[in-house]
């Protein structure tokens, strides 16, 4: 893993991170924990961490969807929960 240092932007929040950390990493070390609401109002998070149950999804650089245990972290992404 690269030792260099990047900043993210989970929900306006700047985070700094080691670049190629994945973004679930990433939303965990920033305490944040369920990122996602079922459509039953249930709080959701990662399951897997592997990237099969897709209850990770989050929006990156406007894209909704994405596997945040998949996806690692790249300067000045903009991560966006609550989908
Ligand atoms: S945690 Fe299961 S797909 Fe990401």
């Amino acid at each position: 893993m690269s030792e260099r240092a990047v900043r993210i932007w989970i929900d306006e929040r700047a985070v700094d991170v080691e670049e190629g950390t994945t973004v679930g990493a990433a939303l965990w070390n920033a305490r944040v924990i369920r990122w996602r609401t079922a459509v039953g109002g249930t709080p959701r998070g990662p399951l897997c961490a592997m990237g099969t149950c897709f209850e990770c999804r989050v929006e990156i650089d406007g894209v909704r969807d994405r596997r945040a245990c998949l996806e690692p972290c790249r300067a000045d992404m903009r991560v966006r929960t609550g989908g």
